[in-house]
């Protein structure tokens, strides 16, 4: 059976840290790292993820802003905003949770960030930092971020010669999961809706990384024995087994069947999830460092 990926272990050991540097910035005299959380509408998942990622910002002792915008906020006022938090000294991360409402050009908000308090990572400029391996200076976007932490607590940091195949193409994950991949030294491939023959090449990866959104896609004749699975989706399925109306949460791999074959797994829930909060709060505490003139610290 593989070893269980505890990504909520991980996770804590992320948050402990960004507390002690917290203090450590603070006792030096400099500004506490701030974070900026901002959603608009009310999607009961997005304020489910905004309200845990404020009470952990506080509970890192961050200055924790949080603007909730009813649905029909305008793109100017949403822009104005992200203006103002970027001329504001007391923020280092700002954040605007997606989705946005359809009239909204997500897009044009991102680019507004200004790139040195883009937590999320999804800024051109550290997009092309990522992709251009300038991983000294890139925010690195949380999820991906979160399952490289727990990929190198299986293997360690220096992943050469070993062959990853990333399943879904996102900009948000898979993607930037390819480059970091890349940048540790893997033969990367990323598969798609189109890719022939997907178990096939599933089969081939050492490091194996699902990020499709489809609940148990991946199947455990999809892995190679030994392979490090990384489960990056949580998807709600009906479960009546629980009583009528009931739901449980899964994964975009078959887990109960891919345990049985991988050398390492994360569960769903407990693997990547509560990394990404986590990588949020390091990528805040790490502009804090940089706006204070310190070495960034690393994780
Ligand atoms: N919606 C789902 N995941 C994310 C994320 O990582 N960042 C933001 N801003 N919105 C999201």
């Amino acid at each position: 059976m593989a070893e269980v990926i505890d990504g909520k272990s991980v996770a804590e050991d992320v948050v402990s840290k960004v507390k002690a540097l917290t203090s450590e910035l603070v006792a030096k005299g400099a500004t506490k790292p701030g974070l900026a959380v901002v959603i608009v509408g009310e999607d009961p998942a997005s304020q489910v993820y905004v309200a845990s990622k404020s009470r952990t910002a506080k509970e890192c002792g961050f200055h924790s802003l949080q603007h909730t915008l009813p649905a029909d906020t305008s793109e100017a006022q949403l822009l104005k905003i992200i203006d103002d938090l970027n001329a504001d000294a007391s923020i280092h991360g700002i954040l605007v949770q997606l989705p946005l409402p359809g009239h909204i050009d997500a897009g044009k908000v991102i680019q507004t960030i200004a790139p040195e308090k883009d937590v999320d990572g999804f800024h051109f400029i550290n997009v092309g930092k990522l992709g251009t391996g300038e991983l000294e200076t890139a925010f690195v976007p949380c999820t991906p971020a979160g399952s490289m932490l727990l990929i190198e607590r299986v293997r360690g940091k220096d992943l050469s010669g070993l062959n990853a195949v990333v399943v879904g193409r996102s900009n948000i994950v898979g993607k930037p999961m390819a480059n970091l991949l890349l940048a540790a030294n893997c033969t990367v491939t990323i598969a798609h809706s189109r890719t022939k023959d997907l178990p096939a090449l599933a089969r081939t990866a050492d490091i194996l990384v699902a990020a499709v959104g489809r609940p148990e896609m991946v199947k455990g004749d999809w892995v190679k024995p030994g392979a490090t699975v990384i489960d990056v989706g949580i998807n709600r399925i009906p479960a009546p087994e629980k009583g009528e109306g009931k739901s449980r949460l899964v994964g975009d791999v078959a887990y109960a069947e891919a345990a049985k074959v991988a050398g390492a797994i994360t569960p769903v829930p407990g693997g990547v999830g509560p990394m990404t909060i986590a990588m949020l709060m390091a990528n805040t505490v790490a502009s804090a460092y940089l706006a204070a003139g310190m070495k960034r610290p690393s994780f």
